[in-house]
C-alpha cells in the first residue's frame, strides 16, 4: 500500500487572495463543494479576521463540507484565533491554522518583536488554539528564510504545546530542492514529538520550483501538501495540485499517493477558471489545453499505433472526455440530459431547459457538437444571478474604414429598451449602447475571448471584468458569435454589478472590507 499523502487545498484563501482570483460567497461554496468532489483532505476556506466576507465564506464552507476537513487562518493572536473559530465551530471537522513568522527579516522589519517574544506567542496561540478546536496546524512563516535552530526551537514550542500539523513555509519561493529536503530532515531529526505530529508543506512558485520542492520534502517524509487548483496563489503561485497528484499516480513505484480522484481534476480546473475570469496557459502542464494535444506528425503517429509512445497518463485519468461529437441539431432534452448526467451534471428541470435552449441556438449554427462545448453551455446556461436587464438583441457594424456602431434591445420586466452608439470597435459599441440603457457606466479592466474547441464554428467564450470604482464583477458568456458573447458577458457583469448593489442596499453589513487584517496592504478590490 503506498503511503498516503495529504492535500490541503488553499485556492480559496492564498490562492483567492491574490489578484484576479477574487470569488464571492456563492462562487466560493460552489468551488468548495467541487473540492470535495475532487476528495481533497482539507479546504482552507480563508482568513476569518481578515474581512466580513472571509468569514462568511468559512462559516458557510464549514457548514456544508461533509467530507473534507475545513480549515480556517489566523495569525498568532487570541483575537484572530477566536475570529477562526467563531466561523469554524459548525464543521464536522475543523482546523484552525495559526502562523506567525520566524525568520530575522519579518521579526526585525514586519513583526519588530525579538526571537523570544515570538517563540512564546507561537506555543501561547497553540496552547490557546487547542483550547478550542482539537486539529491546531501551526505554520512557521518564512521558514525556509528562518535560521535553523531558531526554527527548531519554535517548532518544538509549537509541537509541546499540542499542534497535530506543522507547516513549514517556502513564503517567498525562494528555496531548493535539495536545501527544502534537509530543512525537512533535520526538523525531524531534532525536533521531540515531530513523528506524532504530520509534517505538511507550502511551497511558493516565485522560482518555479514549488512543485519539485514540496515533491522534495514529501521524499523526506512530510505528508500534506498545501497546494492549489491550477497553482494560483500569491505572486507566482502555489504548488499546483494537479501536478504533484499526478507525479504520484504515475509514478506508482514511489509508493505515495494521495485521496484525490484524479477524474475530478479537470472539471475542478475548469470550474476555477469559469469563476475568475481566469485561464491556464496553454502548455500547462495536466490540465493546459495542449497538454494531451500532439501536434507533431510523427508523434500523432506514434500515439495512434499505441498512446503509451508519448503518453505518459491518459487524458481520461484527469478526466478529460476526448473531443468526440456527441449531439446534433435534432437531439431532444433526454438525450442532452443523459449526456449531461455522464459529463457529471445533475441538471434540475429548470436549469436543463436553460441549458436545452442554448444548446438549440448553437446546434443552429454549428454543426458539430462536441462535449468542450456542452461543458461550456451549462456552465454559460445556468448563471445564478437574476438578469435585471436580458438581451434579445445586438447588431453591430464595423470594419477598417468604418466607424464602429452597434444596436441592442434588452427586456427589463415587461418592458423593452432599444439603443444604440458608436464606438472603437463594435463591442465597444455594444457596450456603450447598453450602458445608455441602463444608465449606467463601468471600467471595462479585463476582456477576453477563447475558443472552446477547434474550427471556424467554435463556441467562443467571453469573459470580462469591470469595475465600478470600488468593486470589481466578472461576467461571462459564449455563443458561435463573439460579438453576441461578448455583448452578453458584458451583460452578464452588469446585473450582477446590479444585484449586488441591491443587496447592499438592503444588507449593509454585506459590504466588502476594504482592509485586509493579515499584511495590512490595502485589501484588494472584493470582486463579485
Ligand atoms: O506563504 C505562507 O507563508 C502562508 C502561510 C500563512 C501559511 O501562506
Ligand atoms: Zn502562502
Amino acid at each position: 500500500m503506498p503511503d498516503l499523502v495529504r492535500i490541503f487545498d488553499t485556492t480559496l484563501r492564498d490562492g483567492e487572495q491574490s489578484p484576479g482570483f477574487s470569488l464571492n460567497l456563492d462562487e466560493k461554496v460552489k468551488m468548495a463543494e467541487q473540492l470535495e468532489q475532487l476528495g481533497v483532505d482539507i479546504i482552507e476556506a480563508g482568513f476569518p479576521i481578515a474581512s466580513e466576507g472571509d468569514f462568511q465564506a468559512v462559516r458557510e464552507v464549514s457548514r456544508q463540507a461533509r467530507k473534507s476537513a475545513v480549515a480556517g487562518l489566523a495569525r498568532a493572536t487570541r483575537g484572530d484565533i477566536d475570529r477562526a473559530w467563531e466561523a469554524l465551530k459548525h464543521a464536522k471537522h475543523p482546523i484552525i491554522h495559526t502562523f506567525i513568522a520566524t525568520s530575522d527579516i519579518h521579526l526585525q522589519f514586519k513583526l519588530r518583536r525579538s526571537r523570544e517574544q515570538i517563540l512564546e506567542e507561537a506555543a501561547e496561540a497553540v496552547r490557546y488554539a487547542r483550547t478550542l478546536c482539537d486539529e491546531v496546524e501551526f505554520s512557521a512563516e518564512d521558514a525556509t528564510r528562518s535560521d535553523v535552530d531558531y526554527l527548531v526551537q519554535v517548532v518544538q514550542a509549537a509541537v509541546d504545546a499540542g499542534a497535530s500539523t506543522i507547516n513549514i513555509p517556502d513564503t517567498v519561493g525562494y528555496t531548493i530542492p535539495d536545501e527544502y529536503a534537509a530543512l525537512i530532515r533535520a526538523l525531524r531529526e531534532r525536533v521531540r514529538g515531530i513523528d506524532k505530529v504530520v509534517l505538511s508543506v507550502h511551497c511558493h512558485n516565485d522560482l518555479g520550483l514549488a512543485v519539485a520542492n514540496s515533491f522534495a520534502a514529501v521524499r523526506e517524509g512530510a505528508r500534506q501538501i498545501e497546494c492549489t487548483i491550477n497553482g494560483i496563489g500569491e505572486r507566482a503561485g502555489n504548488a499546483s495540485m494537479e501536478e504533484l497528484v499526478m507525479v504520484f499516480r504515475t509514478r506508482p513505484t514511489l509508493n505515495l499517493d494521495t485521496r484525490i480522484r484524479s477524474e475530478e481534476i479537470y472539471r475542478t480546473s475548469r470550474l476555477l477558471c469559469n469563476l475568475t475570469g481566469t485561464f491556464v496557459q496553454p502548455n500547462k502542464a495536466i490540465v493546459g489545453r495542449n497538454a494531451f494535444a500532439h501536434e507533431a506528425g510523427i508523434h500523432q503517429d506514434g500515439v495512434l499505433k499505441n498512446p503509451l509512445t508519448y503518453e505518459i497518463m491518459t487524458p481520461q485519468s484527469i478526466g478529460l472526455k476526448e473531443n468526440t461529437l456527441v449531439l446534433g441539431k435534432h437531439s431532444g432534452r433526454h438525450a442532452l440530459d443523459s449526456k449531461f448526467k455522464e459529463l457529471g451534471y445533475s441538471l434540475n428541470k429548470e436549469d436543463l431547459e436553460k441549458a436545452y435552449l442554448l444548446f438549440c441556438k448553437v446546434a443552429d449554427r454549428k454543426k458539430q457538437i462536441y462535449e468542450e462545448d456542452l461543458i461550456t453551455i451549462v456552465q454559460d446556461g445556468l448563471q445564478e444571478i437574476p438578469e435585471t436587464y436580458h438581451m434579445l438583441l445586438v447588431q453591430s457594424t464595423g470594419g477598417n474604414q468604418a466607424v464602429s456602431s452597434a444596436s441592442v434591445r434588452l427586456r427589463k420586466g415587461s418592458e423593452e429598451f432599444t439603443d444604440s452608439a458608436v464606438g472603437d470597435g463594435p463591442v465597444d459599441a455594444c457596450y456603450k449602447a447598453i450602458d445608455r440603457i441602463t444608465g449606467r457606466t463601468y471600467r471595462l479592466l479585463d476582456y477576453s475571448v477563447r475558443s472552446t474547441t477547434k474550427g471556424k464554428d467554435s463556441i467562443g467564450e467571453v469573459f470580462v471584468r469591470i469595475s465600478t470604482g470600488k468593486i470589481e464583477y466578472i461576467g461571462r458568456a459564449a455563443s458561435t458569435d463573439i460579438i453576441d458573447a461578448s455583448a452578453r458577458a458584458y451583460l452578464n457583469a452588469v446585473n450582477k454589478a446590479i444585484y449586488h448593489q441591491q443587496r447592499l442596499a438592503l444588507q449593509p453589513e454585506d459590504r466588502p472590507a476594504r482592509q485586509r487584517g493579515g499584511s495590512g496592504r490595502p485589501r484588494r478590490q472584493a470582486t463579485v
